[in-house]
């Protein structure tokens, strides 16, 4: 085993070793440089305070909206952050991991169970928010094996089943520790933003576009369930194929009666309903972020009329809409979703960040 001291550690006493990281079982998935023992450091679930003060957290690169810093101000964007950690340290099912050296953190991860989707699959399912890590790919690397070895041992023991953890393709020692400790790469999503002042609504808005109406909803509801098909669940053959229907069911119905989004602009072809557009505006950060954030949330074409510019027409609404009540637009998509891309780049969007959906499945090895 090759052994080789880290030439850009602060921490001269730690050796690095390369080993062949494991997952699923015997198969090797990648050949990485894994520090045999990072430091003498701890790591609990932190119930104290202090961390608030941490540089790390204070620096740490994929803050929410790392990707809106050109338009939103660095420090609201910090606030913002450390809003949603304290949540993770007092609400129930949140959990805050911080690694410390001494006193001083060297890393932390965010991670909580999610209610909704628990009680919709039947099965504990957790969402890893944040994972940084001091010091350089080596070191951080270290440390987050560290930490992902601890939470998926604390997962073991609370029997969550389940994680997901959304990462920045730029991330790469996250990425790395998350293959080396069996996650695996399901889905890449794109997101795209604009400035609402730089949102270039077509001339000529379309008479079959409008806001929808309650007796909608039974045929927007039957549409939802059978279209989204590229999504990080039924990318991953281990969730129930009624249930990720059930859940898109869910999430347009609950845009539809005002529960998760403000406005729903459907199309219509006679009596039929040909697709749909959810949009709105994400209150509570909005607030402290100090610019208003609006969203494209689902669109969708009954695929007998996908092709004919139908979707265009519904996202121009949903725009003129978000144009008057927003300051900034955000959408995420497949990576693969050439239309929506197309559709949102004709509008002003452009590329803000591409973001890996990777799965956890507890239990197994
Ligand atoms: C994505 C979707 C909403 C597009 O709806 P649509 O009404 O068929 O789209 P449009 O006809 O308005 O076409 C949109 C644009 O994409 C282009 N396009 C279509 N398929 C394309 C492809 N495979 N590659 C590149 N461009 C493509 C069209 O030419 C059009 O561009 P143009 O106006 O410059 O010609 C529809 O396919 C759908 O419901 N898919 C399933 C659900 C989904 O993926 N929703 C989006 C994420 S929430």
């Amino acid at each position: 085993m090759a052994v080789r001291e880290d030439p850009g550690s602060e921490r001269k006493n730690l050796r690095l070793s390369a080993c062949n990281a494991q997952a699923g079982g015997k198969r090797k998935f990648l050949n990485v440089i894994i520090m045999e023992n990072p430091g003498n450091i701890h790591i609990d679930i932190e119930k104290r305070g202090g961390w608030e003060s941490a540089p790390l957290l204070q620096e740490f690169e994929f803050k929410p909206y790392y990707y809106l810093f050109q338009v939103l101000d660095p420090g609201r964007i910090s606030k913002n952050f450390f809003t949603d950690l304290s949540r993770f340290q007092n609400n129930e099912g949140h959990y805050l991991l911080v690694a410390r050296e001494g006193e001083r953190i060297v890393g932390a991860c965010a991670f909580l169970v999610s209610d909704w989707d628990s009680r919709l699959f039947g099965f504990k399912y957790g969402t890893v928010k944040y994972l940084p890590a001091e010091g350089g790919y080596q070191e951080s690397l270290a440390v987050k094996n560290e930490m992902v070895r601890f939470l998926l041992e604390f997962c073991g023991r609370m029997k969550i089943e389940f994680l997901h953890f959304r990462v920045d393709m730029a991330d790469i020692s996250t990425i790395h520790s998350l293959v080396a400790n069996g996650f695996g790469f399901i889905a890449s999503v794109v997101r795209y933003a604009v400035e609402s002042a730089n949102l270039r609504p077509m001339q000529k808005k379309s008479p079959h576009v409008d806001l929808f109406q309650n007796r909608d909803l039974e045929q927007v509801k039957r549409m939802s369930k059978s279209i989204f098909s590229d999504n990080r669940f039924s990318l991953d053959s281990r969730f129930n194929v009624d249930m990720v229907n059930t859940l898109y069911e869910k999430w347009v119905e609950n845009s539809c009666l005002g529960k998760v989004q403000d406005k729903v602009f459907v199309c219509r072809k006679g009596e039929e309903i040909a697709g749909f557009t959810t949009c709105g505006l994400r209150r509570k950060e909005s607030e402290v972020l100090g610019k208003r954030i609006g969203a494209i949330d689902l669109v969708g074409v009954d695929p007998r009329f996908q092709g004919k510019g139908i979707a265009v027409k519904m996202v121009n609404s949903a725009v003129e809409w978000l144009r008057e009540n927003s300051d900034v637009v955000e959408a995420i998509m497949a990576a693969r979703n050439k239309p929506m891309i197309r559709i949102l780049e004709s509008f002003g969007f452009s590329w803000k960040a591409s973001q890996i959906d990777w799965h956890r499945w507890i239990g197994e090895k």
